[in-house]
């Protein structure tokens, strides 16, 4: 019997054969968009292989020379019978933002990616109706009229929504065609104002204490010199101070730390029950100052997590002293087991204060923010604390979820994976 005849074999399934696992599919991709892009001629692909190599549009690509295959499986004799559709429905598909643009400069693709950054589709209308940025339209001129080949800028984009973009544009070969692809880099720039704001915000921290000690200091010097009475007041202030300049410096520090760990996930495997214990010990004269009884439940049995024992201590040490400081006086405080999906331990710490503004729980674990400031710092907190709690519990895989309602106090639930 003769044997299942076996596919035939074209140009595309032998470099398939040739190439390695990883290379396989992505020579595939670019065989495709060769094959679309062959009345584009290469040097098309080409602009578009610069762009991509070029950083000006970063992507998590397994190394391959995938363009490269493109252009060299397109270059060979150009399959008139092959769908057309499937390939440019392959291109628009790459995960990248890209636009075509002829000579006169309308754009006549768009990928799918693109698409997502655009308010309606492009094609066959003109980028200066694509994009109302004034340097998006001379730059493609610029392209157009044979002044650059290649540029990269940044512009805003103010629809759908406002978004910073990062534009290359290339020229492929001598065609009077241009490429220009697009990247959001949005997020970049929010994270730049982020840590400009941290380090503002920092500095003002720090030199509100040290503004009040140097005040202090020069009272004792002149005009206090001889007031024993006053002296022994400053000195307790400049005591004060100092101390809360330590504990800021302290928070700092730690932040950082945990912040550089970000991405090393803890190996040790800890019961949480006893630490638990010994944060409410910790916390307990403070607890008793305010009135406040602590009442730990939280099952039969180990809550066993993988975690780093100090910073898991950190975490309910600072909810606990949160409880105690916001949470009312007299008021009791619980420490619950919650139920939680399976693969997850969870454990609730709650009070019955005044609660928290539903429109400001998002913003509790950024940096120095704090609901009432003079309350937070009469309290000696320096606003750190919940970004702490956040950072270690990202390091450790898990969540923090705050639940709140005002007038009758607020749950703030750790919840953390099993080993
Ligand atoms: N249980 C709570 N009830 C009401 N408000 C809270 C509670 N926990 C935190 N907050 C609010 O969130 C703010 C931020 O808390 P966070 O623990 O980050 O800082 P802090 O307690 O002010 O300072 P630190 O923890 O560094 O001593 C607090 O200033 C307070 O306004
Ligand atoms: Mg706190």
């Amino acid at each position: 019997m003769e044997p299942p005849a076996r596919k035939k074999t074209g140009p595309l399934m032998k470099a398939v054969t040739a190439t390695r696992m990883r290379d396989m599919a992505l020579g595939a991709l670019g065989a495709m968009i060769g094959a679309w892009a062959a009345p584009f001629g290469s040097a098309m692909l080409g602009a578009l292989a610069g762009v991509l190599a070029s950083g000006g549009l970063r992507l998590a690509m397994p190394k391959g020379n995938w363009l490269g295959e493109g252009e060299r499986l397109a270059a060979r004799p150009h399959k008139r019978d092959r769908p057309q559709e499937r390939e440019q429905a392959v291109l628009e598909s790459l995960p990248l933002a890209f636009l075509m643009l002829d000579e006169g400069a309308q754009v006549t693709f768009c990928s799918t990616d693109a698409h997502a950054l655009l308010v309606r589709d492009p094609v066959g209308q003109h980028i200066s109706a694509v994009f109302r940025a004034p340097a998006v339209l001379a730059a493609v001129n610029r392209s157009l009229s044979g002044e650059t080949r290649d540029e990269t800028f940044e512009f805003t984009a103010l629809r759908p929504r406002t978004r910073h973009l990062r534009a290359t544009i290339r020229v492929p070969g001598r065609e009077k065609r241009v490429v220009l692809a697009l990247q959001d880099v949005s997020q970049v720039h929010r994270l730049d104002a982020m840590r400009m704001d941290f380090v503002a915000n920092a500095s003002h921290e720090l030199r509100t204490p040290l503004a009040a000690i140097s005040g202090m200091v020069e009272t004792l010097q002149g005009p206090a010199r001889n007031d024993t009475a006053n002296r022994d007041r400053f000195l307790g202030i400049i005591t004060r101070e100092v101390a809360r300049m330590a504990r800021l410096v302290d928070d700092l520090l730690s932040l950082s730390r945990i912040e550089l760990q970000a991405n090393v996930t803890p190996t040790a495997q800890e019961d949480l029950r006893p630490i638990v214990a010994e944060a409410v010990g910790a916390t307990a004269s403070l607890a008793a100052e305010n009135g406040n009884d602590i009442h730990v439940d939280l099952g039969e049995g180990a809550l066993i997590v993988r975690g780093d024992r100090d910073e898991l201590l950190q975490i309910f040490h600072n909810l606990i002293s949160n409880a105690i400081k916001y949470g009312g006086a007299d008021q009791p405080i619980e420490i619950l087991r919650k139920a939680q999906p399976e693969g997850w331990i969870g454990i609730a710490v709650r009070d019955h204060g005044e609660g928290i503004d539903p429109t400001l729980v998002p913003r509790l674990t950024e940096r120095f923010f704090r609901v009432n400031k003079r309350e937070s710092i009469s309290r000696g907190g320096t606003g750190l604390g919940l970004a702490i709690v956040k950072h270690i519990l990202t390091r450790h895989r898990g969540e923090l979820q705050i639940t709140s309602t005002v007038g009758e106090g607020s749950s703030f639930t750790v919840r953390l994976p099993t080993p």
